[in-house]
C-alpha cells in the first residue's frame, strides 16, 4: 500500500469528488494521503477533509506565493490547526523564484517564521522550492537548530549535487508525476541519487498528472504510476518501493497511525 504524501483534495477540482476519491483508496492501493494547505482557507479545508476520513491527514501552512499575506494572526490559526491529531507537518512553505508571486524578502521571512513555528509545535516541514535552491540551502543551514522534526523537499526538482548537501540535514525527498515525463532526465538523475531510506512518493494532485494521463486532472490513485517509474529507475520491485516509501512516510509523518 502506498502513501500519497502530498495532495490537494482541498482544491476546487477535487473537492466535489472527495468521498468518491477517498472511498476508492482501498482498491487503488493507497493506505492514506496527506492533504496539504497553501494559505489559511485551504489549510482549514484540509483539516476539515482530514476530520471526515480516517485515511486522510493534513498539513497547514502558507505557500511562498502567499508570503506577503503572512502575519501573527494567521500564524496563530496555523498553530491551532497544527495541534489537531491529524496534522502531520507544517507546509507547504518555502521559496518560489520561478513565479515570484511574493517579494523574495517576504518569502524568506515567512519561510523562516514557519520553520520556527514547526519546531515549536514539533512537526516536520514540507518544503516547496522552485528555482531557489541556493537561498533555501542558506536558510535551512542557518536555521538548522530549529529543524528537529524532519524536513521533506516536496516535488524535488533540485540537482543530484544538492542531494549531497541536503543529506547533511537528513532531508526526505518526494517525487511525483514529473519523473514520468519525457524530458525528465534531470529529475531521474536526482531520483537515482537520493537515499532510499528517505524517499517518498506523491501526486501533488490536481497538478503534475503522470504519463499517460498528462493533461487530465491528477488524483491520488495515480501515485501508482509514480511508484512504477520509481521502481524502474531504482531497479527494485514495486513491492519494495511500496514498502520502503510507506515506511519512510510514516517515520517522517510520525502522527500517521
Ligand atoms: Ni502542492
Amino acid at each position: 500500500m502506498l502513501i500519497d504524501t502530498h495532495c490537494h483534495l482541498n482544491d476546487e477540482k477535487l473537492i466535489e469528488r472527495e468521498d468518491a476519491i477517498v472511498g476508492s483508496f482501498g482498491t487503488d492501493g493507497i493506505e492514506c494521503a496527506v492533504c496539504v494547505g497553501y494559505d489559511l482557507p485551504s489549510s482549514v479545508l484540509a483539516r476539515d477533509i482530514a476530520s471526515r476520513h480516517d485515511s486522510v491527514y493534513f498539513a497547514p501552512g502558507i505557500h511562498p506565493h502567499d508570503s506577503d499575506t503572512a502575519d501573527d494572526e494567521k500564524y496563530a490559526v496555523i498553530r491551532e490547526l497544527a495541534s489537531d491529531k491529524k496534522a502531520v507537518a507544517i507546509g507547504e512553505i518555502g521559496l518560489d523564484y520561478y513565479y515570484d508571486n511574493s517579494i523574495r524578502e517576504l518569502q524568506k521571512k515567512a519561510f523562516c517564521e514557519q520553520i520556527e513555528l514547526a519546531n515549536e509545535v514539533e512537526l516536520p516541514i514540507v518544503l516547496h522550492v522552485r528555482d531557489a535552491y541556493e537561498d533555501a540551502r542558506k536558510i535551512l543551514f542557518d536555521m538548522k537548530s530549529y529543524i528537529n522534526c524532519g524536513l521533506l523537499l516536496h516535488c524535488y526538482s533540485g540537482s543530484a549535487e544538492y542531494v549531497k548537501i541536503f543529506d547533511k540535514l537528513d532531508a526526505y525527498y518526494s517525487f511525483g508525476g514529473a519523473i514520468t515525463f519525457k524530458n525528465a532526465k534531470h529529475n531521474i538523475e536526482s531520483l537515482s541519487a537520493v537515499p532510499l531510506e528517505r524517499l517518498v512518493l506523491e501526486t501533488d494532485c490536481p497538478y503534475m498528472t503522470p504519463v499517460p494521463f498528462r493533461g487530465q486532472v491528477n488524483e491520488p490513485k495515480y501515485v501508482n504510476l509514480v511508484a512504477d517509474k520509481a521502481s524502474e529507475v531504482r531497479g527494485i520491485s514495486r513491492e519494495e518501493i511500496d514498502d520502503i516509501t510507506t515506511k519512510n512516510a510514516k517515520r517522517l509523518f510520525y502522527r500517521i497511525k
